[in-house]
């Protein structure tokens, strides 16, 4: 699998695989195992990590298959986030969800993710979401600190409007590198609200959380037009629904980066097939008409 270029000296794979759907519960750590193993011998080396991820459990869940072994973090890129404060006992002092992006809790969470994680740094840090107290001079100073440190490689948002985005860069000097956004055929918005525009001039490569919709394009609460147009496609290219899902965001030019976060191997070696799967101009808009619920104007 090709590695995507977000600055001169760094890149993650095409496809990065998010950990979100991870539960220490549910799963082992043969499970987990099993599922490193099998992106890293697909090319997928990009991990997509957040603070919060299955009540604040999933960076120490990943964390035990680093310990000890600084081969395998040699191998891999580690992306996570913080800001978004959740009700949870393990935060009793956490009354209201809420938004924190004060100097002590980047900090604070930073060195949590390094700690669970096992690791002395992490590739990217993003910020989770955008909150409307977030005071850009302190967060920037903040952002600048820890990369100074080394413990923050680089740095990102997520769901950030561009406004958002060019109200923080402008207190920066170093680049924000990526806005990871939600965009899939059940949300096909960020092609025509100017999310995907704004980066795409400003040749940053945005990260694609939920590409497969979270799976809801797939069951029957979903669009019926969308699935009906998938199954015809299916046939025609001899491929899973959700190999077209992820074809369908890859044949975009802005070089979307789509995070996987299916539980299933199989799953994971299907996707891999979009990665060579060119879409015809008029499937992919066949696609998007669905999506649109209505043939573009
Ligand atoms: N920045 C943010 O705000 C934000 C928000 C949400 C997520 N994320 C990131 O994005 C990652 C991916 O999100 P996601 O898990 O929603 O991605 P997704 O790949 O769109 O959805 C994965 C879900 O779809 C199901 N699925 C996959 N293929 C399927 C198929 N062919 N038929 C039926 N169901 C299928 C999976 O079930 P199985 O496991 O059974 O395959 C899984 O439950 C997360 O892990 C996280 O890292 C970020």
């Amino acid at each position: 699998m090709k590695q995507i270029e977000l600055t001169p000296k760094f890149s993650l794979s095409q496809i990065v695989y998010g950990v979100w759907r991870w539960d220490e519960n549910k799963q082992s750590l043969k499970d987990i195992s099993h599922i490193l193993d099998t992106c890293l011998s697909l090319g997928i080396d990009s991990f997509d990590h957040a603070d919060l991820y299955n009540d604040y459990g999933n960076e120490l869940f990943f964390g035990k298959l680093l310990k000890g072994n600084n081969a395998l973090r040699s191998q891999i890129k580690l992306i996570s986030k913080c800001g978004i404060q959740l009700l949870s006992q393990k935060k009793p002092l956490t009354k209201v969800k809420h938004y924190d992006y004060s100097r002590e809790h980047i900090r604070y969470s930073v060195e949590n993710s390094l700690r669970h994680l096992n690791t002395d740094f992490l590739d990217v840090l993003l910020l989770h979401r955008p909150s409307p107290l977030l005071n850009p001079e302190e967060v920037a100073e903040t952002l600048s600190d820890l990369v100074k440190s080394g413990k923050v490689r680089h740095i990102g948002v997520s769901n950030f409007t561009p406004q958002q985005f060019q109200l923080l860069q402008s207190r920066l000097d170093i680049p924000l590198i990526t806005n990871q956004i939600e965009l899939n055929l059940n949300h096909p918005f960020p092609l025509t609200d100017g999310s995907i525009d704004f980066l795409y001039k400003e040749k940053i490569k945005p990260m694609i959380w939920s590409p497969l919709g979270g799976g809801s394009i797939f069951n029957e609460t979903g669009n019926a037009l969308i699935r009906n147009k998938l199954q015809v496609l299916a046939d025609k290219y001899q491929v899973g629904a959700d190999v077209l899902c992820l074809a369908w965001l890859l044949k975009h030019p802005a070089q979307l980066i789509p995070v996987i976060g299916t539980n299933q191997v199989e799953r994971i070696k299907a996707a891999v097939k979009s990665t060579s799967l060119a879409l015809e101009l008029q499937d992919w808009f066949s696609l998007y008409e669905a999506a649109l619920g209505n043939e573009v104007p």
